[in-house]
């Protein structure tokens, strides 16, 4: 109680602290928090909550799945839009300590660079919870557990595909890769996994790799500068659906056919990538869930309860091909 008091005092210091963090386009904590937990003396949990950005359909919906969940699990969600930027996130977990919420979780845009941030959440006493992304630091007590995609394993996948698809061609297979956000844990780690999988056979080749920073726009502007660059380009690997559907309107500016000419794999299986899988544009995604809301919150109980957490929970995901994007496309929830 005398913990949740003091917030009341601290939540006006720590609104005009957040008021310089969200840059005018998104939501921030202090100011979508309601008026209970932290800063209105209930016994509600009060969770603050980091975000990356709204960079991609993924990412507005793991944002959707986080606010819908904590409403049902009746958690008071104190939500920031970091637009991408490490030091907008920096200063969220900030303004979340001196709200004293009651526990924090965020989704590091990059892997590097948390380790003071989150000592000082420790010495705080507040517990911290990663979602979706990892971050780099060897100390593993900064933090109570990882829940999230296991993105070298879908980087294989991607590879895996990509090798029985030309298992009986001895051609070489000129390959243009869309990378994530540079310095991101599904960057580094699709782009490990994939080239572990595709390194074994010389005839895949890497003929150019940029960033397209997770987001349709980018990804159609390096895709135009990679079709004027590469002579040859058989297939593309998208690090996500948003980059694969800009992409394909470079492709078909260029008087390409997506698909055919160029086969495109992509990573997360979102409504719209599914539907360009569905019309034959795509030729193969590996999901990447983003309804991770519900084990949040109930892994965010287990902690403030004293409950002993699994350190690292990895989410469950599939394949699709353009014949199973056509059946799961109907119930298709994101
Ligand atoms: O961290 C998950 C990745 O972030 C998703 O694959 C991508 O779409 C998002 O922006």
């Amino acid at each position: 109680m005398l913990r949740k008091l003091s917030s009341l005092i601290l939540v006006g210091v720590a609104g005009l602290a957040m008021s310089g963090c969200s840059g005018g386009g998104g939501t921030d904590g202090a100011a979508t928090g309601s008026s209970a937990g932290a800063g209105g003396g209930n016994d509600k949990i009060v969770m603050g909550f980091a975000q990356v950005g709204a960079e991609s359909g993924w990412r507005t919906a793991n944002t959707k799945s986080i606010q819908e969940s904590a409403a049902q699990a009746g958690i008071e969600l104190k939500f920031s839009d970091a637009q991408q930027k490490q030091e907008n996130q920096i200063k969220a977990i900030r303004s979340y300590i001196q709200q004293k919420v009651d526990i924090i979780a965020f989704s590091p845009v990059v892997e590097s660079g948390w380790d003071t941030v989150l000592k000082e959440a420790q010495r705080a006493k507040i517990p911290v919870i990663l979602t979706d992304r990892a971050v780099d630091s060897p100390d593993k007590s900064l933090y109570k557990t990882f829940l999230g995609s296991d993105f070298v394993e879908e980087g294989r996948k991607a590879g895996q595909w990509l090798v029985d698809e030309y298992k009986d061609s001895k051609d070489p297979v000129n390959i243009v890769e869309l990378q994530g956000t540079t310095g991101s844990a599904p960057a580094n780690d699709r782009k490990a996994g994939f080239q572990e999988v595709i390194g074994a056979d010389p005839k895949f080749k890497i003929a150019a790799s940029q960033t397209g920073d997770f987001t349709r726009a980018k990804g159609k502007e390096v895709m135009e500068a990679f079709l004027k660059s590469t002579p040859k380009i058989d297939v593309l690997f998208a690090h996500n659906d948003d980059m694969g559907l800009g992409a394909i309107e470079a492709i078909e500016g260029a008087g390409k056919v997506p698909g055919k000419d160029i086969k495109i794999v992509t990573i997360d299986a979102v409504k719209d990538g599914m539907q360009a899988l569905a019309d034959g544009k795509i030729n193969y995604i590996v999901e990447c869930s983003p309804l991770l809301g519900p084990q949040l919150m109930d892994l965010s109980k287990k902690v403030l309860a004293g409950e002993q957490v699994e350190p690292r929970v990895v989410t469950e995901e599939t394949t699709f091909t353009q014949e199973q994007a056509k059946q799961a496309l109907p119930e298709r929830k994101y």
